[in-house]
């Protein structure tokens, strides 16, 4: 059985004040809840890392992941955090390859392959993130470009490498909209994604990989989009600043 995943992509917001209060509701409905089965994961801004960790404590199935980390593995690359760094504080998941920085940070897919080796190296958990521009699917070459954004930055890797990796479709129309993906348009993509990796690492693997939709999720989509078949969970981002948000939505499965 595949892993259900709901991460939380805190993105650049909340004071340290707030990012405790946060984290600590969180914890506290989570654990009140009853509802383990599903693998949370905090991904605050890298400050927020170290005491969302603490505050987190030894509660079972809540992980800390960063947004980001760099392709280098250590040296003089100024403000720069390497995998080596997050995984020496107990982070044990990394966004790579968002939109955002993509577009903004002009991340290209060989950069975003050499971010997925240093994480692996350091056993850290990728979410790789991958997902089409509205243009893109207007122009009905949607599939074929997804599929492209996995083979260019994740075919190199072993299957055992592989095996680590999570993935999560976004497609970039829905993102910070309020535009969702309908459930039948996710299904449609992350099956024809697990197809694509089961054509290179075989049905078993494909199998295992959980694939997660982000985009606009929130509490009153997540159940539908998590009734598809082929949907693993979420990368959830404005709805993950909201405790009882984010919440009602890793109790959508
Ligand atoms: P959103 O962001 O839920 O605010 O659309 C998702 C993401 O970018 O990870």
């Amino acid at each position: 059985m595949r892993k259900k995943i709901v991460a939380g992509n805190w993105k650049m917001n909340l004071s340290f004040e707030e990012g405790q209060q946060l984290t600590s509701e969180l914890v506290n409905m989570y654990k009140d809840e009853a509802i383990q089965d599903v693998v949370v994961v905090l991904n605050p801004p890298f400050p927020h890392l170290y005491p969302v960790k603490r505050l987190i404590g030894d509660v079972a199935g809540i992980f800390v992941g960063a947004q980001n980390c760099s392709d280098k593995e250590s040296g003089a690359f100024t403000g720069e955090v390497s995998a080596k760094i997050l995984a020496s504080f107990g982070v044990t998941h990394v966004i790579l390859g968002h939109s955002e920085r993509r577009e903004y940070f002009k991340e290209d897919q060989a950069l975003l392959a050499t971010k997925v080796n240093q994480a692996l190296a350091h056993g850290l958990t990728p979410i790789f993130c991958c997902g089409e521009s509205l243009e893109i699917r207007e122009s009905g070459t949607h599939e074929a470009t997804v599929k492209a954004q996995l083979t260019a930055s994740l075919f190199h890797l072993s299957p055992e490498e592989f095996s680590k990796v999570v993935i999560a479709y976004e497609p970039i129309w829905a993102i910070g909209t309020g535009k969702t993906a309908s459930a039948e348009q996710a299904q449609e993509m992350h099956a024809a994604l697990r197809g694509h990796l089961a054509s290179k690492y075989g049905q078993a693997i494909a199998a295992q990989t959980s694939i997660l939709y982000g985009g606009s999720a929130n509490p009153g989509n997540a159940k539908e989009l998590f009734g598809k078949p082929d949907v693993d969970g979420g990368l959830i981002g404005g709805a993950s600043l909201k405790s009882r948000d984010f919440i009602e939505i890793v109790k959508s499965f």
